[in-house]
């Protein structure tokens, strides 16, 4: 070895030393780096877990949304449902599949001693809503969305079930219906309640089932493109921003007969499946004479994401029923909206068809949508 060649190694080495310790720093610095982001990133998720996303001063302002906190929504609710159904295997039924009937009756006692407190000298009529309108019915299908609308109309409201209200020139209703415009108009960055229902007061079934080929004979459009769209699940934002006083009403039978009913009701069941949902991807239900699980924990989060949104937005009130129980619905909802129409005698609800009043898997023709051309 000559000494041109020692300094020649002696460089190589030094050279390998200043790397790997660069790169070692260097490596280091990245991974703190990464520890750092990391963890500051965990603490707002378990911020986000905790309270929810960060929210603007409550009540009535339009919400500013970081774009995470829409995804962070439903992941807490699918998350939480797993959780519960999970927990209840042995045969409990868990929180999210049952009304809570004791909040509603909570909600009416505040609202009517606020009314009793009123000052009198305030014009106020005995029939003014005790809530806000719109009242938005955020339930699923075959949760008695029929005996829902036909309370509404009775009691003289002005509102929709499914479809659009306009008339046409021929004086004819059209035959459109809400969820392909509103969620056209969310695209659009339209006001959906502008562009789909203006001036209703109740609207009670805002969703649509028609994925591809399941048209109805006298709906062309889900031949040629995707009708399935549940606003109730993806527009919740969207309606707080243009309705932030919004009325909320979701309907519970239970889930047993709710389950018997979609697989029995013109092919519903196998329409949910070839429907892509924030919270049920397409496919789903596999098994269509098994779909217990996957339609559990469909329901259970949608509810959970429900629930939450009006915890987080309290400007809107949420009124969970039981159909069941009859009377208590009845009574509730013609406490917190008394019937305007004073030429109708008698209660509103179950007014249009008594037997209506309680779903049954079987009733075919409480329902407005029916597929007709598709029945296999
Ligand atoms: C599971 O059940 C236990 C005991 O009833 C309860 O304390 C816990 O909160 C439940 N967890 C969930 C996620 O519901
Ligand atoms: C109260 O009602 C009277 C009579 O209907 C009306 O003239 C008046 O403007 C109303 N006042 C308010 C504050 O709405
Ligand atoms: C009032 O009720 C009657 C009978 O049900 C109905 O014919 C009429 O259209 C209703 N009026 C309003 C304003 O809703
Ligand atoms: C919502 O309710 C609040 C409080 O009652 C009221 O001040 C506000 O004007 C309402 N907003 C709308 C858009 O109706």
């Amino acid at each position: 070895m000559d000494s041109n060649q020692t300094i020649q190694l002696l460089v190589l080495v030094l050279l390998v030393v200043v790397v790997s310790v660069f790169t070692g720093r260097n490596s280091d610095f990245l991974s703190q780096g990464t520890a750092e982001r990391k963890s500051s990133k965990d603490t707002s998720n378990d911020a986000l877990e905790r309270n929810g996303p960060v929210r603007p001063t409550p009540i009535v302002s339009t919400p500013v949304m970081p774009s995470s906190a829409y995804i962070s929504r439903w992941e807490r609710a699918i998350l939480e449902a797993e959780a519960m159904l999970a927990n209840s295997s042995d045969g409990g039924v868990p929180s999210c599949l049952l009304p809570n009937t004791k909040g509603t009756a909570d909600m009416l006692d505040r609202l009517l001693r606020q009314r009793d407190q009123k000052p009198s000298g305030v014009n106020s009529s005995s029939t003014d809503p005790l809530l806000s309108l719109p009242v938005l019915n955020v339930g699923m299908p075959k949760t008695g969305s029929s005996t829902l609308a036909s309370f509404f109309k009775c009691s003289g409201f002005k509102g929709s079930h499914h479809y659009l209200s306009k008339v046409l020139a021929n004086d004819k209703r059209s035959k459109e219906i809400q969820a392909p415009c509103m969620r056209d108009a969310a695209r659009l960055g339209l006001p959906i309640l502008k562009s789909c229902a203006e001036n209703e007061e109740y609207l009670m079934q805002m969703d649509a089932e028609y994925p591809f080929t399941e048209s109805m004979s006298d709906h062309i459009s889900s031949k040629f493109r995707d009708d399935c769209f549940f606003p109730q699940l993806e527009l919740l934002e969207a309606l707080h921003d243009e309705a932030p006083n919004a009325t909320y009403i979701l309907p519970f039978r239970p889930i047993t007969d709710w389950i018997k009913s979609m697989k029995s009701w013109n092919h519903m069941l196998s329409r949910f499946s070839k429907c892509n949902f924030p919270n049920m991807r397409m496919g789903l239900p596999e098994n269509l004479q098994k779909p217990e699980p996957d339609l559990k924990q469909f329901l259970c989060s949608h509810v959970l994401h429900v629930r939450h949104f009006v915890e987080e937005f309290p400007s809107h009130n949420l009124i969970e029923l039981d159909l069941y129980d009859q009377g208590t619905s009845g009574s509730v909802l013609s406490t917190l909206f008394p019937k305007r129409n004073r030429t109708t005698q008698g209660s509103c609800w179950g007014h249009a068809n008594a037997k209506a009043s309680v779903p049954q898997p079987k009733r075919q023709n409480s329902e407005p949508t029916r597929p007709g051309n598709k029945k296999k």
